[in-house]
């Protein structure tokens, strides 16, 4: 097992930059996410750790040696694709023995690896069977079992549980997780989906454009989002963006208004006719039962664009009164609520953003990283 270090590292197409200055160390044992849109770098950073692609700048550390110069098969890293290539004239067992019978490891403990991996992803009862007798999902589950079985010292998975439906995804998501926390095999997945990066992840990179836009644990990449393209990339909905002007201790909005916390006022000290980007997570909107505003709470009047029932709850998509402005928000199952409808919510003002409009980052909660 071994920690992967980055310093800097950058990587060229011509005259395209794929990714740009990357830097982060994943501890020895840690599972790591990489999460951003397609065609923000994931796979072009696996593939320069894995040694598949040549680096432009920077230094590429697995456990002390730098390995820059070192061809793919010294690295001792196991990569898993979205598009795995079985063996297919092999069994499943002869898949999942391939690597381990090339560096001539003992009969006994190949066998007994085996056992363990496919029994822990599942696989057991296909031990005898061909690829093409497998289904899509079960082929990726070898996939996995075959990159496991090896015990390299570092593991790279790109979008490994894409091609599952999505079930099988949610099942093997789990055993992923549940064989990590017992082999602690060094781990970096890369994913465009910010569900599992963030039931996965020890840590989270999230990218844009080849450039990191934060790194940190799950909860603080959700809580303590370090941009705009953050806040609306992780979470499901993602955090509502209003655009809104001060003017005379409100945020105006389209037409309304929300006050300024004195929090706020302190923090970014905002100018008359100033623009900010505010942010609000949809859970910290509630339909207003009664009137409370003052410091904490803030009103907004929406009218209802479509409910759906989600079972626990009900959510709701809406517009600004007479405004484009979508929101989207949760209210609990009993509410009747139909297209339509005017309501008054009531947003948690504590848990609101301001971002700079222009540059997209997080200007309010100051926050650090972590
Ligand atoms: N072989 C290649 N030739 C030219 N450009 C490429 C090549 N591979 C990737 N790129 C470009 O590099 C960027 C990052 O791609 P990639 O790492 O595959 O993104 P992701 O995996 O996040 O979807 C994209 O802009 C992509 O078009
Ligand atoms: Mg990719």
């Amino acid at each position: 097992m071994a920690r992967v270090s980055l310093q800097g590292i950058t990587r060229k197409f011509s005259n395209v930059v794929a990714i740009e200055d990357i830097t982060f160390e994943v501890p020895d044992g840690e599972f790591w996410v990489l999460v951003g849109p397609s065609g923000c770098g994931k796979s072009t950073i696996l593939r320069t750790i894995a040694g598949l692609d040549s680096i432009a700048a920077g230094k590429l550390y697995i456990g002390d040696t730098l390995v820059n110069d070192l061809p793919a098969r010294q690295r001792d890293v196991a990569m898993v694709f979205q598009n795995y290539a079985l063996y297919p004239h092999m069994t499943v067992e002869d898949n999942l023995a391939f690597g381990l019978r090339m560096r001539q490891v003992e009969k006994t403990k190949i066998n007994n690896q085996i056992r363990e991996v496919a029994r822990s992803l599942n696989i057991e009862h296909l031990l005898k069977r061909k690829p093409k007798q497998l289904s899509g999902g079960q082929q990726q589950r070898v996939a996995l079992g075959r990159a496991i079985a090896r015990q390299p010292k570092v593991f790279l998975l790109d979008e490994p549980l894409s091609n599952l439906d999505a079930q099988l995804r949610d099942d093997t998501r789990t055993e992923l997780k549940q064989l990590h926390d017992r082999v602690g095999i060094t781990t970096i997945y890369v994913t465009h989906d910010q569900v599992e990066a963030m039931t996965l992840a020890d840590r989270i990179v999230v990218l844009e454009n080849g450039k990191i836009q934060q790194i940190g644990s799950p909860q603080a990449i959700y809580t303590r989002p370090a941009s705009r393209m953050v806040a609306t990339f992780v979470g499901s909905p993602p955090m509502n963006i209003l655009p809104g002007t001060y003017l005379d201790g409100n945020f105006v909005i389209e037409r309304q208004s929300l006050p300024v916390t004195a929090k706020i006022k302190q923090q970014l000290q905002p100018t008359q006719g100033q623009s900010f980007d505010l942010g609000i997570r949809p859970e910290q909107i509630k339909i207003a039962i009664q009137n409370r505003t003052g410091d904490r709470f803030g009103s907004l009047v929406v009218e209802v664009n479509l409910v759906e029932p989600l079972g626990r709850e009900i959510l709701v998509r809406a517009n600004l009164l007479n405004s484009y402005l979508a929101l989207s928000f949760f209210a609990s199952a009993d509410w009747q609520i139909y297209k339509g409808d005017r309501l008054t919510i009531e947003l948690n003002l504590e848990k609101l953003f301001c971002f700079s409009p222009d540059s997209g980052k997080t200007i309010y909660p100051m926050s650090s990283n972590g």
